[in-house]
Protein backbone atom coordinates (compact mmCIF):
# COMPACT_ATOMS: atom_id res chain seq x y z
CA UNK A 1 0.00 0.00 0.00
CA UNK A 2 1.03 3.63 -0.73
CA UNK A 3 1.88 5.76 2.14
CA UNK A 4 0.24 9.21 2.32
CA UNK A 5 3.19 11.45 1.51
CA UNK A 6 3.21 9.43 -2.22
CA UNK A 7 -0.23 9.73 -2.46
CA UNK A 8 -0.48 13.43 -1.83
CA UNK A 9 2.60 13.84 -4.67
CA UNK A 10 0.85 11.97 -7.05
CA UNK A 11 -2.04 13.81 -6.45
CA UNK A 12 -0.53 17.05 -6.38
CA UNK A 13 1.19 16.15 -10.11
CA UNK A 14 -2.49 14.88 -11.61
CA UNK A 15 -4.02 17.86 -10.67
CA UNK A 16 -1.19 20.33 -11.33
CA UNK A 17 -0.95 18.90 -15.15
CA UNK A 18 -4.15 19.19 -15.80
CA UNK A 19 -3.77 23.10 -14.94
CA UNK A 20 -6.35 22.67 -11.58
CA UNK A 21 -5.62 26.09 -9.81
CA UNK A 22 -3.99 25.51 -6.03
CA UNK A 23 -3.23 21.82 -7.33
CA UNK A 24 -1.14 21.32 -4.06
CA UNK A 25 -3.81 22.38 -1.90
CA UNK A 26 -6.32 20.64 -3.32
CA UNK A 27 -4.33 17.82 -3.28
CA UNK A 28 -4.51 17.88 0.35
CA UNK A 29 -7.83 18.64 1.44
CA UNK A 30 -8.67 15.60 -0.85
CA UNK A 31 -6.45 13.30 1.23
CA UNK A 32 -7.66 14.98 4.30
CA UNK A 33 -11.16 13.76 3.37
CA UNK A 34 -10.95 9.96 2.37
CA UNK A 35 -8.26 9.69 5.13
CA UNK A 36 -10.82 11.69 8.01
CA UNK A 37 -7.88 13.30 9.43
CA UNK A 38 -7.47 17.10 10.46
CA UNK A 39 -4.25 19.08 8.10
CA UNK A 40 -1.91 18.78 10.43
CA UNK A 41 -2.20 14.97 11.01
CA UNK A 42 -1.38 14.60 7.14
CA UNK A 43 2.16 15.85 7.44
CA UNK A 44 2.81 14.23 11.11
CA UNK A 45 1.72 10.96 9.92
CA UNK A 46 3.37 11.02 6.25
CA UNK A 47 4.15 7.32 6.40
CA UNK A 48 0.86 6.22 7.38
CA UNK A 49 -0.81 3.47 4.53
CA UNK A 50 -3.66 4.65 2.42
CA UNK A 51 -5.78 1.50 2.25
CA UNK A 52 -7.27 0.39 -1.27
CA UNK A 53 -10.44 1.49 -0.45
CA UNK A 54 -9.17 4.86 0.46
CA UNK A 55 -7.27 5.26 -3.43
CA UNK A 56 -10.66 4.45 -4.90
CA UNK A 57 -12.49 7.26 -3.03
CA UNK A 58 -9.53 9.51 -3.68
CA UNK A 59 -9.49 8.47 -7.31
CA UNK A 60 -13.44 9.09 -7.67
CA UNK A 61 -12.63 12.46 -6.29
CA UNK A 62 -10.08 13.94 -8.59
CA UNK A 63 -12.19 11.86 -11.31
CA UNK A 64 -14.74 14.53 -10.85
CA UNK A 65 -12.20 17.32 -10.19
CA UNK A 66 -10.21 16.99 -13.86
CA UNK A 67 -14.02 17.89 -15.12
CA UNK A 68 -13.77 20.82 -13.84
CA UNK A 69 -16.35 20.60 -10.78
CA UNK A 70 -15.29 22.69 -8.13
CA UNK A 71 -14.06 20.84 -5.47
CA UNK A 72 -16.22 22.65 -2.60
CA UNK A 73 -19.29 20.91 -4.50
CA UNK A 74 -17.74 17.27 -4.85
CA UNK A 75 -16.51 17.12 -0.51
CA UNK A 76 -20.08 19.51 -0.16
CA UNK A 77 -18.57 21.55 2.65
CA UNK A 78 -16.18 24.57 2.42
CA UNK A 79 -14.29 26.03 5.44
CA UNK A 80 -15.46 29.79 6.26
CA UNK A 81 -13.68 32.09 8.60
CA UNK A 82 -13.29 29.12 10.23
CA UNK A 83 -16.65 27.08 10.27
CA UNK A 84 -17.50 24.64 8.19
CA UNK A 85 -20.25 25.02 6.07
CA UNK A 86 -22.38 22.93 3.37
CA UNK A 87 -22.39 23.78 0.46
CA UNK A 88 -24.20 22.22 -2.74
CA UNK A 89 -24.67 23.97 -6.64
CA UNK A 90 -27.82 25.55 -4.99
CA UNK A 91 -25.62 27.54 -3.45
CA UNK A 92 -22.29 30.20 -4.54
CA UNK A 93 -19.27 28.72 -3.04
CA UNK A 94 -18.27 31.54 -0.03
CA UNK A 95 -15.13 33.42 -1.20
CA UNK A 96 -12.25 34.62 0.74
CA UNK A 97 -12.50 38.26 0.33
CA UNK A 98 -16.36 37.87 1.85
CA UNK A 99 -14.12 37.61 5.06
CA UNK A 100 -13.52 41.02 4.97
CA UNK A 101 -17.78 41.66 4.67
CA UNK A 102 -17.83 39.55 8.19
CA UNK A 103 -14.57 41.31 9.86
CA UNK A 104 -16.34 44.44 9.05
CA UNK A 105 -19.41 44.05 10.36
CA UNK A 106 -18.17 42.60 13.48
CA UNK A 107 -15.95 45.64 13.80
CA UNK A 108 -18.99 48.02 13.44
CA UNK A 109 -21.39 45.81 15.70
CA UNK A 110 -18.48 45.68 18.69
CA UNK A 111 -17.80 49.28 18.51
CA UNK A 112 -21.44 50.21 18.83
CA UNK A 113 -22.96 47.58 20.83
CA UNK A 114 -22.83 49.08 24.30
CA UNK A 115 -25.61 47.02 26.14
CA UNK A 116 -27.65 47.42 23.00
CA UNK A 117 -29.74 44.26 21.23
CA UNK A 118 -28.19 44.74 17.78
CA UNK A 119 -30.84 43.36 15.22
CA UNK A 120 -28.77 42.50 11.28
CA UNK A 121 -29.55 41.55 8.17
CA UNK A 122 -27.96 39.38 5.70
CA UNK A 123 -29.48 39.91 2.47
CA UNK A 124 -28.90 37.01 -0.29
CA UNK A 125 -27.39 34.95 2.13
CA UNK A 126 -26.61 31.75 0.09
CA UNK A 127 -24.90 29.03 2.48
CA UNK A 128 -25.26 31.46 5.22
CA UNK A 129 -21.80 32.08 5.68
CA UNK A 130 -22.25 35.51 6.64
CA UNK A 131 -24.84 35.45 8.75
CA UNK A 132 -23.57 32.04 10.74
CA UNK A 133 -20.48 33.83 11.54
CA UNK A 134 -22.52 36.86 12.60
CA UNK A 135 -24.18 34.80 14.88
CA UNK A 136 -21.16 32.61 16.55
CA UNK A 137 -19.20 36.16 16.88
CA UNK A 138 -22.37 38.40 18.35
CA UNK A 139 -24.16 36.35 21.12
CA UNK A 140 -26.29 39.31 21.61
CA UNK A 141 -27.81 39.64 17.60
CA UNK A 142 -30.04 38.72 15.98
CA UNK A 143 -30.38 38.33 12.79
CA UNK A 144 -32.52 37.90 9.70
CA UNK A 145 -30.73 35.79 6.42
CA UNK A 146 -32.81 36.30 3.71
CA UNK A 147 -32.89 35.16 -0.16
CA UNK A 148 -34.72 34.90 -2.99
CA UNK A 149 -34.84 30.28 -3.20
CA UNK A 150 -35.82 27.74 -1.54
CA UNK A 151 -33.68 25.79 -2.36
CA UNK A 152 -30.70 28.29 -1.45
CA UNK A 153 -32.90 28.44 1.94
CA UNK A 154 -32.15 24.76 2.61
CA UNK A 155 -28.50 24.93 2.95
CA UNK A 156 -28.73 28.46 5.02
CA UNK A 157 -31.04 26.51 7.33
CA UNK A 158 -29.03 23.40 7.18
CA UNK A 159 -26.11 25.83 8.17
CA UNK A 160 -27.35 27.64 10.82
CA UNK A 161 -28.62 24.57 12.53
CA UNK A 162 -25.42 22.63 12.41
CA UNK A 163 -23.84 25.81 14.28
CA UNK A 164 -26.41 26.11 16.84
CA UNK A 165 -27.59 29.64 16.06
CA UNK A 166 -31.36 28.88 14.38
CA UNK A 167 -32.42 30.43 17.87
CA UNK A 168 -30.86 33.95 16.92
CA UNK A 169 -31.38 33.54 12.93
CA UNK A 170 -34.27 33.67 10.54
CA UNK A 171 -34.56 33.15 7.50
CA UNK A 172 -36.52 34.98 5.41
CA UNK A 173 -37.61 34.37 1.43
CA UNK A 174 -38.06 37.13 -1.24
CA UNK A 175 -36.53 39.84 -3.07
CA UNK A 176 -34.18 41.70 -0.91
CA UNK A 177 -35.16 44.03 1.57
CA UNK A 178 -38.96 43.21 1.10
CA UNK A 179 -39.46 40.18 3.57
CA UNK A 180 -37.86 42.35 6.69
CA UNK A 181 -40.40 42.62 9.18
CA UNK A 182 -38.83 45.22 11.12
CA UNK A 183 -36.15 47.67 10.84
CA UNK A 184 -32.74 46.84 11.39
CA UNK A 185 -29.05 48.30 12.59
CA UNK A 186 -26.95 46.79 9.85
CA UNK A 187 -27.66 45.17 6.74
CA UNK A 188 -24.76 43.09 5.50
CA UNK A 189 -24.83 41.73 1.42
CA UNK A 190 -22.87 40.06 -0.68
CA UNK A 191 -25.28 39.78 -3.77
CA UNK A 192 -24.29 39.10 -7.22
CA UNK A 193 -22.45 41.42 -8.82
CA UNK A 194 -20.71 40.53 -11.61
CA UNK A 195 -21.86 41.53 -15.21
CA UNK A 196 -23.76 39.42 -17.30
CA UNK A 197 -21.35 39.52 -19.90
CA UNK A 198 -18.52 38.50 -17.95
CA UNK A 199 -19.54 35.11 -17.15
CA UNK A 200 -19.03 32.86 -19.66
CA UNK A 201 -15.55 34.46 -19.66
CA UNK A 202 -14.59 33.52 -15.97
CA UNK A 203 -12.64 30.22 -15.22
CA UNK A 204 -14.10 26.98 -15.54
CA UNK A 205 -15.29 26.38 -11.86
CA UNK A 206 -17.60 29.59 -12.10
CA UNK A 207 -19.59 28.08 -14.61
CA UNK A 208 -20.63 25.04 -12.49
CA UNK A 209 -22.22 27.50 -9.85
CA UNK A 210 -26.09 28.94 -9.90
CA UNK A 211 -25.88 31.93 -12.32
CA UNK A 212 -28.73 33.93 -9.79
CA UNK A 213 -26.10 34.29 -7.53
CA UNK A 214 -23.84 35.66 -9.80
CA UNK A 215 -25.28 37.74 -12.29
CA UNK A 216 -25.54 41.26 -11.53
CA UNK A 217 -27.22 42.39 -14.95
CA UNK A 218 -25.17 45.01 -17.85
CA UNK A 219 -22.76 46.62 -14.99
CA UNK A 220 -23.01 44.26 -12.60
CA UNK A 221 -24.88 46.72 -10.13
CA UNK A 222 -28.25 46.07 -10.39
CA UNK A 223 -28.86 44.64 -7.26
CA UNK A 224 -26.83 46.67 -5.46
CA UNK A 225 -28.67 49.94 -7.18
CA UNK A 226 -32.16 48.34 -6.12
CA UNK A 227 -30.96 47.64 -2.52
CA UNK A 228 -30.20 51.21 -1.85
CA UNK A 229 -33.87 52.18 -3.84
CA UNK A 230 -35.32 50.14 -1.48
CA UNK A 231 -33.77 51.01 1.68
CA UNK A 232 -34.09 55.01 0.43
CA UNK A 233 -37.54 54.76 0.03
CA UNK A 234 -38.78 52.85 2.68
CA UNK A 235 -37.61 55.57 4.98
CA UNK A 236 -39.02 58.40 3.35
CA UNK A 237 -42.12 56.36 3.48
CA UNK A 238 -42.08 55.74 7.26
CA UNK A 239 -42.07 51.90 6.57
CA UNK A 240 -38.03 51.71 7.38
CA UNK A 241 -36.60 48.71 6.45
CA UNK A 242 -32.89 50.66 8.36
CA UNK A 243 -32.76 52.28 11.71
CA UNK A 244 -32.55 56.03 11.69
CA UNK A 245 -28.54 55.65 12.50
CA UNK A 246 -28.19 52.33 10.75
CA UNK A 247 -25.53 50.88 8.30
CA UNK A 248 -25.30 49.49 4.74
CA UNK A 249 -22.62 47.03 4.13
CA UNK A 250 -21.98 46.20 0.45
CA UNK A 251 -19.68 43.78 -0.87
CA UNK A 252 -18.76 44.50 -4.75
CA UNK A 253 -16.23 44.55 -7.25
CA UNK A 254 -12.97 46.85 -6.80
CA UNK A 255 -13.87 48.43 -10.59
CA UNK A 256 -17.56 49.19 -9.17
CA UNK A 257 -16.39 51.24 -6.05
CA UNK A 258 -16.81 54.91 -7.88
CA UNK A 259 -20.31 54.19 -9.26
CA UNK A 260 -21.54 52.71 -6.42
CA UNK A 261 -20.21 55.26 -3.99
CA UNK A 262 -22.05 57.70 -6.37
CA UNK A 263 -25.30 55.36 -6.25
CA UNK A 264 -25.33 55.44 -2.80
CA UNK A 265 -24.92 59.24 -2.19
CA UNK A 266 -27.75 60.19 -4.31
CA UNK A 267 -29.66 57.29 -2.23
CA UNK A 268 -28.42 58.66 1.32
CA UNK A 269 -27.24 62.77 0.41
CA UNK A 270 -26.79 62.91 4.29
CA UNK A 271 -24.67 59.41 5.19
CA UNK A 272 -21.11 58.87 5.90
CA UNK A 273 -19.83 56.47 2.70
CA UNK A 274 -16.55 55.17 2.90
CA UNK A 275 -14.96 52.21 1.02
CA UNK A 276 -13.00 48.90 3.32
CA UNK A 277 -10.46 47.08 1.31
CA UNK A 278 -9.87 43.21 1.44
CA UNK A 279 -6.66 41.23 2.94
CA UNK A 280 -5.53 41.46 -0.81
CA UNK A 281 -5.61 45.85 -0.25
CA UNK A 282 -8.34 46.09 -2.99
CA UNK A 283 -11.54 48.01 -1.96
CA UNK A 284 -14.29 45.13 -1.44
CA UNK A 285 -16.80 46.85 0.70
CA UNK A 286 -19.09 49.93 0.48
CA UNK A 287 -19.87 51.10 4.07
CA UNK A 288 -22.93 53.47 3.90
CA UNK A 289 -23.51 55.00 7.83
CA UNK A 290 -26.81 56.54 7.53
CA UNK A 291 -25.79 58.73 11.02
CA UNK A 292 -22.04 58.03 11.56
CA UNK A 293 -21.18 55.51 14.66
CA UNK A 294 -24.16 52.75 15.25
C1 LIG B 1 -23.02 36.35 -4.44
S1 LIG B 1 -24.18 35.26 -3.65
C2 LIG B 1 -23.68 35.49 -1.96
C3 LIG B 1 -24.04 34.38 -1.04
C4 LIG B 1 -23.50 34.55 0.39
N1 LIG B 1 -24.01 35.75 1.01
C5 LIG B 1 -21.98 34.59 0.38
O1 LIG B 1 -21.42 35.68 0.59
O2 LIG B 1 -21.34 33.55 0.18
C6 LIG B 1 -25.67 36.19 -3.82
C7 LIG B 1 -26.91 35.59 -3.20
O3 LIG B 1 -28.00 36.51 -3.43
C8 LIG B 1 -29.16 35.77 -3.73
N2 LIG B 1 -30.09 36.62 -4.51
C9 LIG B 1 -30.09 36.88 -5.83
N3 LIG B 1 -31.09 37.72 -6.15
C10 LIG B 1 -31.73 38.01 -5.00
C11 LIG B 1 -32.86 38.84 -4.67
N4 LIG B 1 -33.50 39.56 -5.60
N5 LIG B 1 -33.28 38.90 -3.39
C12 LIG B 1 -32.61 38.19 -2.41
N6 LIG B 1 -31.53 37.39 -2.66
C13 LIG B 1 -31.10 37.31 -3.94
C14 LIG B 1 -28.65 34.57 -4.51
O4 LIG B 1 -29.57 33.50 -4.49
C15 LIG B 1 -27.35 34.26 -3.77
O5 LIG B 1 -27.55 33.34 -2.72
Amino acid sequence: MPNLRTVIQETHRTLESASIPDARLEAEVMVMDVMRMPRHAIFAEQESQVSPQQQEQLAAIVTRRLTREPLAYILNYREFYGVNLLVNPAVLIPRPETETMVEHALFMALMGMESRELVIADVGTGTGAIAVNLAIHLPAARIYASDAYDATLDVAAYNVRMHNVADRVTLLKGDLLEPLPEPVDVIVANLPYLPTERIPTLQPEVQWEPVAALDGGADGLDHVRRLLSQAAESQEDGDNRLKPHGVILLEMDPEQMTEAQSLASEAFPEAEITVEPDLAGLDRVLSVSLAGNL
